[in-house]
């Protein structure tokens, strides 16, 4: 009888932890078209591998008539599960419980799960949809936030961190998920921001709407803080699966191979017209990627921040790679501030995380005018140059034709260590192209001649035909060798296979110091 009561209570305790907020605040966040945080768990993990922790925790304040508010779990569903059967750390912010807001013991909650990730070596996945700091806890809340940054960072480069924003992310909270690798959003009911709309109009008298300040358009095209725009929740939990798959664990492992059918000899014929022979003409640099990626299957990161660089995720031979491409058809695959930071980040993330980096250059140099050197393209262009050069993981370069000035240095050319540099028969590497290079050293030949225009396109192509080929640098070994577009996938597989096992370290210091 006595066991039988132990047990219903149990059953009881379960079922009012479970019911979150109650039934018309579920009502309310289903009519926002929002799933509650336990369906999005569901969603996410594989069947029935949900491990919750802490569901019976409460909160402990006791101003404001809180005492009187106890909800079994505090507003986060927190735990571990599965992803295709790899374990993963979850935590899920339930907006029926006070708004998802963040309290003390919400946040231990969050904490408790990343202090097992970061000993187990796991990732952890966050679905943030939330006030806030808890506003009746006052600083408990403000502690229970930095008590997660402290994790978030010390977590950096040993597991990974991704965050899905869902709801609201606002005030000091959004800068979780600005530690993490990856942040993620959902179009129309996600949104991001310092201090909202009202605060903004207050303080700089601007009229703005949430959406135009923080939604996942904002920020996954102007700002750079969302890595991926999604149109609905059930797409956020399929690119949160996806993405894990082409991670390791965490710093120690490698990430998964995946058995393919696609033959690693297969001839990209697709590739051997697709650079057009006058060095003008853009093309897609993505249609390369998908060319030489297993079954043409591209996860793009950021695709509508800083096109002009292209950074992603595919695999070849199975083999999880890291993609970093300059893109022709975007400002002629310029390197400018945002397209530095963009592939920098990325590029220390797979540095981290042990992914092999393939890098395809086509690069007319770094973006001139004031308005880039006011902003610092110096110092940011120097992120990229410094993340491609501290990587020790597999690092293969093919440049498919322009290769000028800083910018050859600084995409993962020879001198920054990188495993092996092919070249297509198009490539031109040189200081700069042809016409610049011919108006600074034959000015005063241009300026004496009768026919300046005959004579400009003679010393053109005098250039072109010394510099602006793959040649001259292959004469040195800065080229390992020149390749046929068509060959270009079974190269890099089997160049990547050479570097299964590449022992490269840095000198030992506590961090170096990337011009931040
Ligand atoms: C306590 C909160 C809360 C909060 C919402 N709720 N935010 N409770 N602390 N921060 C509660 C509401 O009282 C309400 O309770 C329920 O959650 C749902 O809220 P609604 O306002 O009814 O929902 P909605 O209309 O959808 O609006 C959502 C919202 C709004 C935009 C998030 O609630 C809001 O503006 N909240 C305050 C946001 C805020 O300023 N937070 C502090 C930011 S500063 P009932 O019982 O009615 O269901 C910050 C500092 C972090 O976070 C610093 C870290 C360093």
């Amino acid at each position: 009888m006595e066991r039988q009561r132990l047990l219903e209570e149990l059953a009881q305790r379960e079922a009012d932890s479970r019911g979150g907020g109650g039934e018309a605040r579920v009502a309310k966040q289903h009519a926002a078209g929002k799933m509650t945080a336990r369906e999005r768990l569901v969603a996410l993990l594989d069947p029935d591998s949900l491990r919750e922790l802490d569901p019976f925790v409460v909160h402990q304040c006791h101003d404001f008539g809180l005492d009187e508010q106890k909800v079994a779990g505090d507003g986060v569903i927190t735990g571990h599960g599965r992803i295709d059967g790899r374990l993963v750390y979850v935590f899920a912010q339930d907006f029926t419980v006070f708004g998802g807001s963040l309290s003390a013991a919400h946040a231990s909650k969050i904490c408790k799960v990343m202090d097992h990730a970061m000993r187990n070596g796991a990732p952890v996945i966050g679905l943030n949809d939330s006030g806030g700091a808890r506003i009746q806890e006052g600083v408990a809340s403000l502690g229970g936030y930095a008590d997660i940054f402290l994790r978030n960072t010390l977590a950096s480069g040993v597991v990974p961190q991704i965050s899905a924003i869902l709801g609201p992310c606002a005030g000091g909270a959004v800068y979780s998920p600005a530690i993490t690798d990856f942040t993620a959003m959902v179009d129309q009911t996600a949104y991001m921001f310092v201090t909202g709309p009202d605060v903004v109009k207050t303080v700089t008298h601007e009229v703005v709407t949430k959406e135009e300040l923080g939604g996942a358009t904002t920020h996954s095209s102007k700002s750079g803080v969302a890595h991926f725009k999604v149109p609905d929740e059930q797409a956020m939990m399929a690119l949160l699966r996806e993405l894990l798959s082409y991670l390791p664990q965490n710093n120690m492992e490698e990430a998964p191979r995946r058995p393919t059918s696609d033959p690693a000899d297969r001839s990209c014929t697709e590739l051997v017209e697709l650079v057009p022979t006058n060095a003008n003409k853009p093309y897609d640099i993505k249609e390369v990627v998908v060319s030489l990626a297993d079954e043409g299957r591209f996860l793009e990161v950021q695709p509508d921040f800083a096109s002009n660089i292209v950074i992603g995720y595919i695999r070849l031979d199975g083999r999880s790679v890291g993609v970093v491409a300059n893109q022709p058809s975007v400002q002629a695959g310029c390197l400018d501030i945002d397209s530095s930071v963009k592939a920098a980040r990325f590029v220390r993330f797979c540095d981290a995380f042990n992914i092999p980096l393939l890098t395809l250059v086509d690069v007319p140099g770094f973006l001139p005018g004031t308005a880039q050197e006011y902003g610092g393209i110096i110092r940011n262009g120097a992120k990229l140059l410094y993340a491609f050069a501290e990587a020790t993981v597999p690092k293969i370069t093919v440049i498919t034709r322009k290769a000028y000035g800083g910018a050859y240095d600084v995409m993962n050319s020879k001198h920054i260590r990188a495993d092996f540099n092919f070249a297509w028969p198009t490539a031109e590497i040189a200081v700069m192209g042809p016409d610049g290079a011919v108006n600074i050293i034959h000015r005063r030949d241009l300026g004496e001649a009768e026919d300046p225009v005959a004579r400009k396109a003679e010393l053109v192509d005098e250039y072109r035909r010394t510099f602006a080929n793959p040649y001259r640098a292959a004469e040195l070994g800065f080229v390992d060798t020149v390749i046929r577009p068509e060959d270009t996938r079974r190269v890099l597989v089997e160049s990547f296979a050479t570097l299964d096992n590449k022992r490269a370290e840095n000198p030992p210091k506590k961090h170096g110091n990337i011009p931040l």
